[in-house]
């Protein structure tokens, strides 16, 4: 024992704290990174929409190399981030960025993430983090109120719609299988289908595969001429799945779907699933933040009728990655799908809410605190309006598209997407010539606009076209930044269909 006691007293242990800094330096570093954030949002058109081509070799030259054994001064570490990972990154702060759903985030809720970081804001346990807890409390249930899903909506923030849209299925599968999936899983018993339109998000699919429901039994059903589910053809399949024997357990409705914004007949889609006892999830990570707006309210009729609902603050509200979230009717649907409290956490519980029972995640940052903090520092109504002039642009767009001979609109604007395709005066779409022409261009058109570095719309396909897309959901985006999108289109669309008709003759 003495030896023991000896040997612990002769082993030298450090009394300093190897990875610590004084304050002065934490102060610098961190003023540093202030400056470069504020430079970025205060010159919005100083970095390229779209990076620079890189070649794997120089990323791998400056971010790769051997396991570094020493270490490096913190502030050339900053300058490598300012000089080289900067220009290497896209720029969603640019008022020309309308591609894919991204939006710049707010001045306060990007600045406040190095707060949250820094001292680990943690949502997990009430007596660990009550204000923690009960900001993503709030935060859900002020997001189910302002989009008409319930004023006491139960809610867990999740990294983005994709992961939201996968604990949806679960919980659905929880509530609606009608035996207990958790213990006794689903082997040996019925098939378990799920129904979604054919516009639905990748993510839904990639849900289903990886709950061993198999993407097959995702029942994918065909679209109206607007890309909204078809209803007929919806009951049919459930009717069909009921007589061979599987289990309906979720219809999955979109409110914006991420190609055209097109919203399904929400209220008949809660009758169906009323009428056949399975779940009723929206997906409304694009679109559901716009009944914000008074105008486009009427359009998301029936979405107080689903059981769960997917979001993307991160999204709509201009926040930060990573803030989405998934909200269901109560907190029993999210607990009864995930509680589960080992020995060694039973202490740090106790019997107030606590966050982690109702998700997957044990560690978790607080992705709420920036919900909460745009929400109270502009209020509901600011982004009402905000949202009110992004369909007004979407709309002004689609109509200076309408107007141009040399662009054709490809489908009407529903919420704050547009989808067209360049279309030169003299080519008159339809054959199967001119349509593989048309593809080949509106592709080419795609990666010319990336590559030039102005400005940036996504491309998509809808039945079987080429198209542009622009998604306008970013505060920087105005009349003008459309405006000069459209001539930056308009020119490249101009060169590159001459460069290939040269190439042809
Ligand atoms: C309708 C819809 N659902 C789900 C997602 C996935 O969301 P996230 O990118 O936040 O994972 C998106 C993304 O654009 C979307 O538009």
């Amino acid at each position: 024992m003495q030896d023991t006691q000896q040997q612990a007293e002769n082993q030298s242990l450090p009394e300093d704290n190897a990875l610590a800094m004084d304050a002065k330096t934490i102060r610098e570093l961190g003023y540093r990174i202030v400056d470069m954030i504020t430079d970025d949002l205060t010159h919005p058109t100083r970095r390229p929409v779209f990076p620079p081509a890189q070649t794997r070799e120089a990323m791998e030259s400056v971010f790769g190399g051997p396991v570094p054994r020493g270490g490096m001064d913190a502030d050339d570490l900053l300058t490598i981030i300012r000089d080289q990972l900067l220009p290497a990154a896209g720029n969603p702060n640019h008022p020309r960025m309308m591609a894919y759903v991204l939006s710049a985030s707010t001045p306060l809720t990007g600045l406040i993430e190095a707060l949250v970081s820094s001292i680990k804001l943690r949502p997990t346990t009430w007596k660990n983090q009550p204000a923690s807890c009960q900001i993503e409390v709030t935060a859900a249930r002020w997001l189910g109120d302002v989009v008409g899903f319930s004023d006491n909506a139960a809610g867990y923030m999740t990294t983005g719609g994709s992961w939201a849209n996968l604990v949806a299925l679960a919980v659905a599968r929880v509530r609606r299988a009608g035996w207990d999936v958790r213990s006794e899983g689903v082997a040996q018993r019925p098939v378990l289908t799920a129904y979604v339109s054919s516009e639905a998000h990748s993510c839904i699919d990639r849900s289903a595969e990886l709950l061993g429901m198999g993407a097959a039994q995702l029942r994918k059903i065909p679209v109206d001429s607007g890309f909204r589910i078809d209803l007929d053809v919806l009951e049919s399949a459930i009717q069909a799945d009921i007589r061979a024997g599987c289990k309906p357990f979720c219809l999955i409705g979109n409110a914006g779907t991420v190609n055209t914004g097109a919203i399904d007949p929400l209220d008949h889609l809660a009758d169906i699933a009323q009428r056949h006892d399975v779940w009723f999830h929206v997906d409304g990570a694009y679109g559901a933040l716009a009944r914000l707006a008074p105008e486009a309210r009427p359009l998301f009729k029936g979405l107080e009728r689903a059981d769960s609902l997917t979001l993307d603050p991160h999204k709509w509200l201009n926040t930060p990655f990573e803030a989405a979230c998934i909200l269901t009717r109560a907190w029993r649907d999210l607990g009864d799908t995930f509680s589960l409290i080992p020995p060694y956490l039973r202490g740090a519980m106790g019997s107030e809410h606590n966050q982690y029972e109702y998700g997957f995640e044990l560690s978790r940052t607080d992705r709420a605190l920036k919900v909460w903090l745009a929400l109270r520092q502009y209020g509901v109504d600011r982004y009402a309006e905000l949202i009110a002039n992004h369909l007004a642009l979407a709309r002004y767009l689609a109509a200076r598209l309408d107007a141009a001979a040399d662009f054709e609109l490809v489908t009407p604007v529903v919420l704050s997407i547009c989808c067209f395709r360049y279309v030169p005066p003299d080519l008159t779409p339809g054959t199967p010539a001119v349509e593989i022409y048309l593809n080949t261009l509106n592709h080419a058109l795609e990666m010319a606009l990336a590559a030039d570095g102005r400005a940036l719309v996504s491309g998509t396909e809808l039945n079987g076209a080429r198209v542009l897309r622009a998604c306008i959901v970013s505060h920087p985006v105005t009349r003008t930044s459309v405006d000069e999108t459209l001539a930056l289109l308009q020119q490249l669309g101009r060169q590159l269909d001459r460069d290939m008709r040269g190439q042809l003759a």
